[in-house]
């Protein structure tokens, strides 16, 4: 079985001609033809310098870097490159208005001046294992729920056969091809990593919102970071006494740059991608879901950003937390505009109806479509709903932390709960209620509060409304067409909850009774929201979810029987694995008559610099040493200037933000931090002529850290190639 799986998937990769720079492919499975393809774009390295388990490659120099970002090692002392919008929320955590690392960047000057990154942690892949058959076999038969509930059990078990936690290896299977094929990749988790520097705020995220997901660029997205081991050479947690990791692989730096056109290669790992995304998808994601989040948080952003502007202590406590609602805010109403440009959806309606015609009569697959557009039919009245619970709801701080609290709950009421139960319960709230506090701001969250309600109220279908709620609110507060209704609403909440009164909170966990809680006004709107969503629609969203997934894996079945063609060109979904995209360096026109340059320059930077500005400002020395153009061996020699930002055609996507952007002799050129706006829709149709990695040139992270930053003890650990 696992032959076939593979010859199906790859062994007609041997037989195919030439590439797109569409592709995220698998290092371990990188079919011949795709390597010649590589050399053919000025890849200089063999197949083992790539990827190998038994010798030392570059996968061995890239990291998943804490939970959803790439990280590279980058000196034989263990130093990690990743952008500085992946290491935000360890810069922001340990900045205070006195220390304010955010604000004015903070380099380590000695390995006893790096901060402890607390929970944060890097992981090295060991290696990658085909288990498709294993996997497949025990589901030989099975449909629906009970498919999807004997895979989790089969995948739980292997990966804890692959796993020795003891040791911090842990193995997670990754379904591909939308569940056809199964790999467990082994990694290795890394749990002291200490933060060494980041540049200040203005130059790491030079541009804001207004840039971001957008060339031309100007941005010094990086942050540096070391990894440690035990003394005796071994992944270890926190301790004084840790030296500096000894990793196996590391990128040396090139300061020799680039030209349009040159081979780039990016490794790292891509977090999601749905490439076979249906029509109905589609619609749905244009109709409802993506302006849905987008309304949500256009009013989630707005209160926010209101207390931020006014307050340094209030912007540092809800920076990092603003900085992720913004950064997907901008994608999704992005991702929605460049759908409907490209007709997305009528590229997938073609391409369905030559699977139908193709399926007819094939019983396994003739009623795909049709199942699958009920499938949609069913779930689109409640999907509405669902986006106001995750995005609305509790898009309040407040209602999110109060909808934990359902497990004290549990263990008041429960039959069968001991004191133990219940003290372990809200030993654990008071925990989590603790860090909750600290990024807690009352004012902006009561008005997202009275907001979402009131939004919740209009455009959610009464009949979907949690029982009674409104009339409590109504009878209390008034009308419910009036918006001071739910302002007097949120304000009461946030006067009486006991989650936000310390002595209250107090008195609760030192006698926890059901009553009390229950009674919370904070919890009970929790509560009330969830109890109605979890009764009457999660169970429509779990059959609707479990026939996406089953006719996805039969529909991408269908497509490579019906055509081997294209089943050669197949690479698998983003499924934030290790992978790695080929491309190039190239400028672009983004639309008629307009000439996008490949890089940015030192004059760009002065050009859009705007002092005092929120996202344009600027360190006065940066300004002063662009001025006098002091770039030293950082300088590019094409175009005489500081190289800032240069874009590649490579196929990446969330997930892969600090991924090592690398030449054709494995040598560091820069770092991918974000993809254009022109091409937002890359998640579900990558599109050949407009897609761009944005990438930020290693050389100007090498002068922020020498020329701005004064680090010079950073750039002698490096190799540096020229
Ligand atoms: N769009 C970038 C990404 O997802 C994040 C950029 C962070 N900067 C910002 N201005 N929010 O990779």
């Amino acid at each position: 079985m696992k032959k076939i799986m593979l010859s199906l998937f790859f062994g007609f990769i041997f037989f195919f001609k030439s590439f797109a720079d569409e592709g995220m492919w698998l290092p371990l499975l990188l079919g011949q033809q795709v390597y010649n393809d590589m050399v053919k774009r000025g890849l200089k390295l063999t197949k083992e310098q790539l990827y190998s388990i038994n010798k030392a490659s570059i996968k061995d120099a890239i990291v998943i870097f804490g939970g959803g970002c790439t990280g590279e090692i980058v000196s034989p002392q263990g130093l990690v490159f990743t952008n500085h919008h992946c290491g935000y929320s360890v810069i922001a955590g340990n900045s205070t208005l006195d220390h304010n690392y955010l604000r004015d960047g903070f380099y380590a000057r000695n390995m006893g001046e790096e901060i402890p990154g607390g929970n944060l942690s890097v992981q090295f892949l060991l290696k990658i294992e085909d288990v498709t058959s294993q996997v497949l076999d025990s589901l030989k038969g099975l449909t629906g729920a009970e498919r999807a509930q004997a895979q989790s059990r089969v995948l739980s078990r292997l990966n804890e056969k692959f796993s020795d936690p003891e040791n911090d290896i842990e193995a997670r299977i990754s379904p591909l091809f939308k569940s056809n094929q199964f790999l467990v990749f082994v990694y290795q988790r890394y749990r002291d990593v200490r933060l060494v520097g980041a540049p200040p705020e203005s130059v790491g995220k030079f541009g804001g919102d207004t840039d971001n997901w957008e060339w031309p660029r100007h941005t010094g997205d990086y942050s540096i970071f070391r990894v440690y081991m035990s003394k005796d050479g071994k992944p270890a947690r926190f301790s004084a006494d840790n030296v500096p990791l000894k990793p196996k692989w590391y990128l040396p730096v090139s300061l020799k740059g680039y030209k349009d056109g040159d081979y780039a290669m990016i490794y790292g790992y891509p977090g999601s991608t749905n490439r076979y995304e249906t029509s109905y998808g589609i619609k749905q994601k244009i109709e409802i879901d993506n302006p849905t989040l987008v309304e949500l948080r256009d009013v989630r952003l707005k209160y926010m950003f209101e207390q931020m502007k006014k307050d340094p202590a209030i912007k540092l406590q809800l920076a990092s937390s603003y900085a992720g609602i913004a950064n997907y805010w901008k994608f999704y109403d992005g991702e929605t505009k460049q759908l409907i440009k490209y007709d997305v959806y009528g590229q997938k309606k073609k391409a369905e109806e030559a699977f139908e015609k193709w399926a007819m009569g094939k019983p396994e697959y003739e009623n795909i479509l049709s199942d699958w557009e009920k499938a949609y039919a069913a779930w689109r009245p409640y999907s509405k709903n669902r986006v106001y619970m995750n995005e609305g709801i509790f898009g309040s701080p407040l209602l999110a932390f109060a909808s934990s609290l359902q497990q004290v709950e549990t263990a008041l009421v429960q039959p069968g709960k001991t004191q133990a139960d219940v003290k372990k319960a809200i030993e654990a709230a008071s925990e989590e209620r603790a860090s909750f506090l600290k990024e807690e701001n009352r004012i902006s969250d009561e008005q997202i509060l009275a907001a979402v309600t009131m939004m919740y109220y209009n455009n959610i279908d009464k009949d979907q409304h949690p029982s009674g709620f409104y009339y409590g609110l109504k009878d209390k507060y008034g009308k419910l067409d009036d918006e001071a209704t739910f302002k007097k609403y949120a304000a009461d909440v946030f006067a009486n909850t006991i989650i936000l009164d310390d002595a209250k909170w107090k008195a609760f966990v030192d006698r926890p009774d059901a009553n009390t809680l229950q009674n919370d006004p904070a919890y009970a709107q929790a509560s009330a929201f969830i109890n109605n969503y979890v009764s009457k629609y999660l169970p429509k969203f779990r059959a609707f979810n479990n026939a996406n997934n089953e006719l996805g894996r039969l529909y991408l079945k269908g497509i490579m029987e019906m055509d081997p063609v294209k089943a050669k060109k197949m690479y698998p979904d983003a499924t934030f694995t290790m992978r790695v995209s080929y491309g190039n360096v190239k400028s672009y026109r983004p639309r008629d008559a307009v000439f996008y340059d490949y890089v940015t320059t030192s004059k760009g930077i002065l050009e859009k610099y705007i002092a005092g500005d929120y996202e344009f400002d600027l360190p006065a020395r940066q300004i002063e040493l662009l001025k006098k153009k002091d770039f030293g061996q950082y300088a590019d020699k094409l175009r005489k200037d500081l190289v800032i930002n240069f874009i590649t055609t490579n196929d990446i996507t969330g997930g892969n933000s600090g991924s090592p952007v690398i030449d054709g002799n494995g040598n560091l050129i820069g770092l991918a931090f974000d993809g254009n706006y022109e091409a937002l829709s890359h998640k579900i149709a990558f599109d050949k002529d407009l897609n761009r990695t944005i990438c930020v040139d290693v050389r100007y992270v090498l002068w922020c850290i020498d020329k701005l930053g004064g680090a010079t003890n950073i750039i002698n650990e490096l190799k540096l190639v020229r």
